[in-house]
């Protein structure tokens, strides 16, 4: 008999909201409480062209703006054949960023449209479940200084924020806002909490396609 899937689910959020801490502690959680999962996070740094990406994002290289983001996209479509793989196999996947990342980055830019950054990502395996961690400019940035990698300012961040809050109004996408200026434990309950229902829910119910 074919074990029940595992859920997709994956993190969005402002710089410096918990994204990759939320994660990894969501995975030790469901792996202490006997539910296989696994972290991921996009880009994926470490293939070909994960390495690009990597590159143009510590200024190491210029990339055209169409490219970069049609090479985020493709780092995520190269993934999918493992993604399914590990879902079928009743893996819970727990994503640190994926599509909705692209598309409120690259439309933040001068000359984008939403429906146009949304294209390359159309049926990409479809979350069960989108937790954006919400945190206001203020405190996020008590939280300390921005790195020194493209696209961290206030002001751009500032401009990803209102596209995020657009991409959230989209009803075909199982969106939760967390408020991640709570502890870090409160934090972790309320998306241990929803990831809970949505690996229920997914064992029910066959992976979807994204914006299909
Ligand atoms: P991170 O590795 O620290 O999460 O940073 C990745 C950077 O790349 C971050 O600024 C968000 C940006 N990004 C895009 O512009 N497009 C994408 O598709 C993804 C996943 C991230």
């Amino acid at each position: 008999m074919a074990s029940k899937r595992g859920a997709l689910i994956v993190l969005e959020g402002v710089d410096r909201a918990g994204k990759t801490t939320q994660c990894k502690k969501l995975v030790q959680a469901l792996q202490a409480s006997g539910r296989p999962a696994e972290m991921m996070r996009f880009p994926d740094r470490t293939t070909t062209i994960g390495q690009l990406i990597s590159a143009y994002l510590e200024k190491k290289s210029d990339l055209e703006d169409h490219t970069v983001h049609l090479l985020f996209s493709a780092n995520r479509w190269e993934l999918v054949p493992l993604m399914k793989q590990q879902l079928d196999r009743g893996i819970t996947l727990v994503v640190d960023r994926y599509a909705f990342s692209g598309v409120a980055f690259t439309s933040a830019k001068p000359g984008f449209c939403m429906d146009w950054c949304m294209k390359p990502d159309v049926g990409l395996p479809k979350p069960d479940l989108v937790m954006f961690l919400q945190l206001n400019p203020a405190e996020a940035a008590l939280r300390g200084q921005f790195g020194s990698e493209r696209y961290e300012t206030s002001a751009f961040q500032k401009s990803v924020q209102q596209k995020f809050k657009q991409l959230m109004k989209d009803p075909s996408v199982n969106w939760k806002v967390i408020d991640a200026s709570k502890n870090v434990d409160d934090v972790h309950d309320d998306i241990k909490h929803h990831s809970l229902n949505a690996i229920s829910a997914a064992e029910n119910t066959p992976l979807g396609e994204l914006w299909k």
